[in-house]
């Protein structure tokens, strides 16, 4: 074990200045150091012997957040500008992520999902608002999106943490769903928040589990958080949930029926069998056979939980049970649209009107209207992976693509009717 003490400004071992004061003393392994890592990730000084060793005690400051000095470069698919699939170019060697603030993890991605969000951030919605939030956060430093990397969720590895990271080491295994200010994880590593991910199910390989996370965190803010739906009082109570064969809806009926709620779901003649695998009680064909005239007869609902918007909200608000607490939550909010539309601020004005709108529809069937929006979730996300490991939960995948074929995977998201989740294989470029 080598010693590269270093004192004041000076490293004694080849007497340069620039190191800074000595503060800390740790054991890591090294594997290339030179003076191009000083001021950039650990201020260390080796001779080509220290070189040589691999474990060494290093002196000196940690003036960056970790002591990861790895890739520098990574593959990734990236937009360079706003359109349509033909936008999406491969990368082989764009400057990889790397952790910026001490709450940061970078995770090497084997999997990653395609959702309908993905396809719409290529074409541009959503671009004001995130815009601002990328601003806010620093993701946006030439004072422009571009390069975009997309990708909301993924499965993969740990293989570095930001100072200020307690809950996860290099080397676990990893899940989670990034906020859309983030670069995304369509590429071979990704910057997550600690509070956006947890340990990933080790019962399920990673391009199942890289299906789940974005759709889990928001059904999660849309039924428990904005829903205000407890596991311990969800028993019983009726939830329909318009939508049930695509991502959201396959991860709603499993997470309903495994809280012991009645649940009755909309979807495609195709798909009854699927959503009647999965445990509803009850599927309607919305093609055909008048659904809304069979959903009006039913027993009103406690919960819906609607992810098609437009006309089937406000159809669906007089399905509502006329008790205090019975609550409608739409995912398809105007909020983005409007401020790409009208501007940032017109467009939070628009929503807001649009949400009293909504409201004074809850009232008139007796309960409330409200949106829900995704948000990163690591707590839920956790409560997930435990549901997955005993078996409530089993990830829906309707095809993996190959990394190398992500623009065929957006196709097919762009193309709907999904039954379950478009997956990326990060690790196989075949
Ligand atoms: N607000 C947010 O933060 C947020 C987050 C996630 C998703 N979303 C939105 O929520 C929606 C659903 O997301 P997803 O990931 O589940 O999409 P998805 O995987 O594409 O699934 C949509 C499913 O709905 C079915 N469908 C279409 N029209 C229907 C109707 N009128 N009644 C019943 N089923 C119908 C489709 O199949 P068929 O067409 O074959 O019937 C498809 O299986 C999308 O619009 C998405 O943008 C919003």
């Amino acid at each position: 074990m080598t010693s590269l003490p270093m004192f004041g400004n000076v490293c004694r071992k080849c007497r340069m200045h620039g190191h800074g004061v000595m503060s800390s003393l740790r054991l890591r392994i090294m594997n290339n150091v030179n003076h191009e890592t000083m001021g950039k990730v650990t201020p260390i000084c080796a001779s080509p012997v220290a070189i040589a060793s691999s474990i060494k005690v290093i002196w000196g400051p940690v003036k960056y957040y970790s002591s990861y000095s790895g890739a520098t470069k990574m593959s990734a698919w990236q937009i360079h500008q706003y359109g349509r699939t033909e936008e999406l170019s491969f990368v082989k060697a764009t400057k990889a992520a790397t952790i910026k603030s001490p709450n940061e993890i970078l995770v090497k991605v084997h999997a990653a999902s395609v959702n309908p969000i993905d396809v719409r951030m290529m074409d541009g919605y959503g671009r004001k608002l995130i815009n601002v939030l990328r601003a806010q956060k620093g993701f946006m430093k030439s004072g422009t999106e571009f390069p975009l990397i997309l990708g909301r969720d993924f499965s993969g590895t740990v293989i570095e943490t930001g100072r200020g990271v307690k809950k996860f080491q290099a080397g676990d295994e990893v899940w989670g769903a990034l906020s859309p200010e983030r670069p995304g994880t369509h590429a071979e590593y990704a910057v997550v928040s600690q509070d956006e991910i947890s340990l990933k199910p080790k019962n399920i390989m990673h391009t199942e589990a890289a299906s789940i996370p974005y759709v889990a965190a928001t059904t999660w803010a849309a039924l428990c958080t904005v829903g205000e739906l407890r596991e311990h009082k969800a028993a019983g109570k009726r939830l329909l949930v318009l939508g049930g064969s695509g991502g959201i809806g396959t991860f709603a009926i499993q997470l309903a029926k495994s809280w012991g709620m009645h649940v009755t779901t909309t979807c495609s003649g195709d798909a009854i069998d699927l959503v009647t695998a999965l445990g509803a009680d009850v599927a309607v064909d919305y093609k055909t056979g008048g659904p809304w005239r069979q959903l009006g007869q039913m027993s009103k609902f406690d919960l819906i939980l609607d992810t098609i918007g437009g006309e089937s909200t406000s159809r669906a608000a007089s399905l509502l049970g006329s008790w205090k607490n019975s609550k409608l939550v739409t995912i398809v909010s105007p909020i983005l649209k409007n401020s790409d539309n009208l501007g940032v601020l017109p467009g939070l004005v628009k929503t807001a009107l649009n949400a009293g709108v909504d409201t004074l529809m809850g009232l008139k069937s007796g309960g409330s209207v409200r949106w829900a929006v995704f948000m990163p979730n690591g707590s839920a996300m956790d409560r997930v992976r435990r549901m997955v490991e005993s078996d409530q939960i089993k990830p829906i995948v309707q095809e993996v693509f190959p990394f190398l074929e992500v623009p065929a995977a957006f196709e097919k998201v762009s193309n709907g009717h999904l039954r379950g989740k478009i997956v990326i294989n990060t690790t196989n470029s075949a």
